[in-house]
């Protein structure tokens, strides 16, 4: 396994990347200080057979390792489960010095993460992602939390796992959608901090895509690399470099919300958020066309939507659009705050884009006609 640190003082931690042997999880947890009294081992149905594996590779007595099963999908992220989970950490005598071992995808990082963080003031977790997407981007950096029918995400803290531990040989049989879901957030590594990595991106799509060990590996570490070095220097978003992260989200964000969260999976909402906003960049001279268009064939070559199929498009109104986007948490003062590209490998926030711009760049991906 490779290890990369992300350094945040006492709550500094590893990401670990690769194919595990067989004891190595149990001497990473051996290292621990306090040494855990308790595992718990959060998980849901779909990763039931990888969090037994787990359980069994913790290296503590059965006696002592506890399992939550929690039901698939977004709507576990509400009080109800967390309420639930809770109870759950309650019967299984969960103490200060017990750790929760979080073992899915994103939303199972972000319910047990906070359960985590809220539990007896705060006690340790693991992540333990199985999909590529939470392996580059929802186990790194401390965000948990659950939504409100109203709003997603709305409630939640930062609270830093203590390790992730990416064991690549789960990705081997992620379904192909989810996969390629979680490459548009690495493309938009390369296109928010690391044009060499967008370089070899484009170069390795082949192994990427055939899910190449070594590959796999590389992506996930440059990625994690990336996304701690941001971590490291804007821990709580409040200096607004962590908003980078954010590049195509607002756009996405509100695809998603106008979807009803049930039309595409978040990558590749994010995909076509990451086209909607290097078209407005170029339409604001910001950004040359030819690498938009770098950035969208990449995103094709890996499978992703760059706009809306017109059946699902006409569905939505550009004004919707707008009012969804202008309720997206990192605005502020009632003004719509953007990332977008000046180059292949930076962006820049921007909070004074023409109206009349974003929504010809919303406008001309809504359907599936060329722009
Ligand atoms: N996923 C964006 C962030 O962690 O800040």
């Amino acid at each position: 396994m490779q290890a990369i640190d992300v350094r945040l003082g006492p709550r500094s931690y590893q990401i670990h990347i690769g194919v595990p042997h067989k004891e190595q999880l149990a001497s990473a947890i051996r290292e621990m200080s306090p040494a855990p009294s308790k595992a718990i081992v959060v998980f849901d149905h779909r990763t039931e057979s990888i969090a037994e594996r787990i359980a069994s590779q913790i290296g503590l007595d059965k006696s002592r390792v506890s399992m939550i099963d929690i039901p698939s999908g977004e709507e576990s992220k509400s009080i109800l489960h967390l309420e639930h989970l809770w109870k759950r950490l309650s019967k299984a005598e969960a103490d200060r010095k017990s750790v929760i071992v979080a073992v899915g995808g994103g939303v199972i990082g972000d319910l047990a993460g906070f359960a985590a963080a809220t539990w007896n003031r705060g006690i340790r977790f693991i992540q333990v992602p199985t999909t590529l997407l939470a392996m580059v981007d929802s186990s790194v950096g401390g965000k948990t939390g659950i939504n409100l029918p109203e709003a997603k995400n709305v409630i939640g803290a930062f609270w830093q796992p203590c390790m992730v531990w990416s064991d690549v040989t789960t990705l081997a049989s992620l379904p192909t959608r989810e996969f390629r879901s979680g490459l548009a957030e690495v493309v938009k590594y390369g296109i928010i901090l690391d044009p060499g990595f967008f370089d070899y991106l484009e170069s390795h799509a082949t192994s990427i895509l055939t899910r190449d060990e070594n590959a796999l590996i590389e992506i996930i570490r440059r990625s994690c690399l990336l996304k701690a070095q941001v971590v490291q220097e804007d821990e709580l978003e409040t200096t607004g470099l962590r908003a980078v992260l954010n590049y195509g989200h607002t756009f996405g964000h509100a695809i998603e919300a106008l979807t009803d969260y049930g039309t595409f999976l978040h990558g590749e909402a994010i995909a076509i958020g990451m086209t909607m906003a290097g078209h407005l960049a170029v339409s604001m001279k910001r950004w040359p066309k030819d690498a938009w268009e770098r950035q969208s064939r990449l995103l094709e070559i890996f499978g992703l939507p760059t706009r809306m199929s017109e059946s699902i498009g006409k569905e939505i109104q550009v004004d919707s659009m707008i009012e969804a986007m202008m309720r997206d948490k990192k605005n502020a003062y009632g003004r719509l705050n953007l990332i977008l590209p000046t180059r292949i490998g930076q962006v820049e926030g921007v909070s004074d884009a023409p109206l009349d711009l974003v929504r010809q760049s919303i406008a001309e991906h809504l359907g599936s006609q060329s722009a």
